[in-house]
């Protein structure tokens, strides 16, 4: 019997480290670490497991996307400021050939018109923004539904 597909890594990218700093207004008040704990308690409760990363380094967001095979099933993604315009993370997604939901904490589609560029989403099988941390719960659930086809 093939084994379970349910290793979701979960990669936040370039300042989501300082969560809990940046304007609420856009980003709420968790700081990333109370973030991650309820991603995981969301993953627990559809049978996922996460494991987390976050780097402000565009390198080593790209590195980590080499070294998935074989180690995740699944990626949600929210790459913050890079998402706009990383060509180099685009390309290292599309290689690790992994399904994908970008994330968003803000509603990216009404803030500033740069905001609305993603160089990933083509790349993603579904996108959530504007909706917080419960974002990463609907994200966890369309991997769920994906993995589980
Ligand atoms: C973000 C939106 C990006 O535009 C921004 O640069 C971020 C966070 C979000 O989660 O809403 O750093 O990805």
């Amino acid at each position: 019997m093939m084994a379970e597909r349910n290793r979701i890594e979960v990669m936040h990218g370039v300042n989501l480290d300082q969560l809990g700093r940046r304007d609420p207004a856009h980003y709420g008040r968790l700081g990333l670490d109370e973030l991650e704990v309820r991603i995981s308690s969301a993953a627990a409760e559809l049978g996922l497991q996460t494991r987390f990363f976050q780097t402000n380094h565009e390198g080593e967001f790209v590195e980590h996307l080499h070294r998935l095979e074989g180690l995740a099933d699944g990626i949600v993604l929210n790459p913050g400021a890079w998402t706009h315009y990383s060509f180099a993370i685009r390309d290292a997604l599309e290689l690790a050939a992994l399904p994908a939901v970008e994330v968003h904490l803000s509603d990216v589609e009404s803030r500033e018109p740069w905001r609305r560029q993603s160089v990933i989403a083509e790349l993603c099988i579904a996108r959530v923004v504007g909706r917080g941390p419960d974002g990463y719960r609907e994200a966890l659930a369309r991997l769920q539904r994906e993995l589980s086809r």
